[in-house]
């Protein structure tokens, strides 16, 4: 199974990707990384692990169409099975959702559909909500808001500010992440509608529902 991972940033998630794949707990390829930054530090990562890594740049394109299309043109050509878009700041339309239906997912750090969009910890915080966490979805054209495969839960405590949350988040994110595309590469993960079912699968579980079984 070869995997596309998109990026904009530190790339953690991604180096759990790296990791997981390295020490044999996932059963994939990373064909190729692509990030809209030329400066993203996940960029790096990937000289040190030796994978195959490109920058595609809007502003190098007319409009977000072409944009769309070069990195849908990128990541055909590479045979890509399933793009995870990991830390991607940027919303991807109708070229790229059509190109990649139920072929694309997105961590995103909240439970979605609360607290859409940038920020999603601050917005967390500054809303007074009690509880956070993080979701893995397939990517939609509604921003964040496609069909969810697992969310997990952290608590937010008085105490809470946006780099503590964001770090508690985090760490769940990176165990989500792994977990959602084992589960798609041993094809156990059925869509139907909005609603996503994980084959075998423990559902009725906290903080992480359905109960992730390796990560
Ligand atoms: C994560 O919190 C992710 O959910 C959000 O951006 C952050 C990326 O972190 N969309 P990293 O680049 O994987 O370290």
């Amino acid at each position: 199974m070869r995997i596309a991972v998109l990026v904009s940033g530190r790339g953690t998630n991604l180096q759990a990707i790296i990791d997981a794949i390295e020490s044999k707990k996932l059963n994939a390829e990373i064909g190729i990384v692509i990030s809209d930054k030329e400066k993203a530090l996940a960029l790096e990562r990937c000289k040190r692990h030796n994978i195959k890594h490109k920058v595609i740049k809007p502003s190098d394109f007319v409009n977000r169409e072409s944009f769309e299309e070069a990195l849908v043109e990128s990541l055909v050509l590479e045979g890509i099975n399933l793009v995870v878009l990991a830390g991607f700041m940027r919303v991807l339309g109708e070229k790229f959702v059509e190109a990649f239906n139920l072929r694309a997912i997105n961590i995103h750090p909240a439970i979605t559909p609360a607290f859409a969009g940038i920020k999603a910890q601050k917005k967390a915080i500054e809303f007074g909500a009690l509880i956070s966490g993080c979701s893995v979805h397939f990517v939609s054209k509604e921003v964040d808001m496609g069909p969810v495969i697992v969310q997990a839960c952290v608590p937010i405590e008085p105490s809470d500010c946006e780099e503590s949350l964001s770090e508690k988040i985090l760490k769940l994110e990176h165990r989500c992440l792994l977990q959602a595309i084992s589960w798609i590469l041993a094809n156990r993960v059925k869509v139907v509608g909005r609603k996503v079912l994980v084959e075998g699968a423990k559902y009725g579980t906290l903080p992480v529902n359905p109960a992730l079984e390796e990560f």
